[in-house]
């Protein structure tokens, strides 16, 4: 069994992050999502894992490389653009060949892995597999309408009026089957090659498909909202260690990874948490459900339920909450008079003041 990592896409709900970096890069507890996905794959015992990659290529290969870190063998492939996920499988028929293969969104997190999936798949006779989930606002996902029996009678691609609140998971299963589906499909009216619309396909001529019910937490980092969320949901299951310094006048309490290199002084963090690598924070306070990566700075900080990338600062600035700060930012105090915020951000930034 092979699998098959969509890395590509155009990203644009979480700009202006994607606008210089991957969203399958963005960190949940200081380590890029995209790795998350790449363990579970090898964790439910496969070894042979195709890439599909976009703009973002370079930073994707830079980042994963061979694949051997992961105790994987990794080949990218390269999509001229972001035409669908069947259209990832359509430029994929080489790769997989004639072998069955899990197809995993790479902005996709699952806490309890794929291997579950995996196993039920193997031997299964099925040609697709899908897992759903109950989710609040099924409009923005690939939505599955099932039967008195538990069988799929319909699916359809973020509809404007769903039939079900059963959102269909990014890990999907296939037999070598699905290859005249992606090829049989036309575009949607949104220009994509959809993958339900395969689905439906092999359903429409004699293809086994069945669905499966994840057990464990799900989300698609799509969002900022639901990185948050994802953030908070890997902290708290983070195992509590100081491996950087703490001076005494500092008070650190719950779960608190203080990777090596990190300085903390005169601050006070309170778990879930994690400050990354070469950090230093001084007189500041680190709140519940916040990662702060490398090569951070935070001086008279007051931060919580926030993610903030590698190499930025934060400066004389309390109550920033629920926010997600990019690579190489500075946030700091205005000073003088009159009181004024004074801003330099990039395109489709989104900044909530408290006037
Ligand atoms: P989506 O989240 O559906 O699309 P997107 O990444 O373009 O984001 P947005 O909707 O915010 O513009 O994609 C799911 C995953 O699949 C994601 O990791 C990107 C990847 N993908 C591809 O690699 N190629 C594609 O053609 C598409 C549509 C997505």
């Amino acid at each position: 069994m092979k699998a098959l990592v969509l890395a590509g896409g155009k990203g644009s709900r979480l700009r202006p992050l994607t606008y210089t970096s991957a969203k399958q890069l963005v960190p949940v507890a200081n380590k890029p999502v995209l790795y998350y996905g790449l363990e579970a794959i090898r964790d439910a015992g496969i070894h042979s894992v195709g890439i599909v990659v976009g703009d973002t290529a370079h930073e994707i290969r830079e980042a994963v490389g061979d694949g051997s870190r992961f105790g994987l063998d990794v080949t990218y492939i390269p999509q001229e653009a972001p035409l669908g996920l069947a259209h990832c499988v359509l430029i994929a028929r080489e790769f997989l060949g004639d072998e069955p293969f899990v197809m995993y969104l790479g902005d996709n997190f699952l806490v309890d892995g794929i291997a579950g999936l995996v196993e039920a798949f193997r031997g299964s006779g099925n040609d697709a597999q899908i897992l759903l989930t109950r989710v609040a606002e099924p409009q923005f996902y690939g939505v599955a309408e099932l039967g008195p029996d538990g069988e799929i009678i319909g699916l359809e691609e973020k509809p404007e009026h769903p039939r079900s609140d059963l959102a269909i998971v990014g890990v999907y299963t296939f037999s070598p089957a699905v290859h005249e589906a992606v090829r049989a499909i036309t575009p949607s009216a949104r220009g994509e090659l959809e993958i339900t619309d395969a689905i439906k396909w092999l359903m429409d001529n004699g293809g086994r498909v069945r669905s499966h019910f994840v057990s464990g937490y799900w989300k698609d980092i799509g969002r900022l909202q639901d990185m948050l969320e994802c953030n908070r949901i890997v902290l708290e299951a983070i195992e509590p260690n100081v491996r950087g310094t703490v001076d005494g006048f500092s008070e650190i309490s719950g779960r608190v990874l203080i990777e090596p290199g990190a300085l903390v002084e005169n601050s006070v963090i309170r778990g879930p948490a994690v400050v990354g690598a070469d950090s230093k924070i001084s007189s500041s306070y680190i709140g519940p459900y916040t990662s702060i990566g490398a090569r951070c700075v935070l001086e008279n900080a007051d931060v919580q339920y926030s993610i903030v990338l590698e190499d930025s600062a934060i400066r004389g600035v309390p109550g920033l909450t629920y926010s997600l700060i990019g690579r190489n930012v500075e946030v700091s105090r205005a000073r003088g008079v009159p009181n004024t915020h004074q801003l330099m951000v990039g395109d489709h930034s989104r900044i909530q003041v408290r006037a």
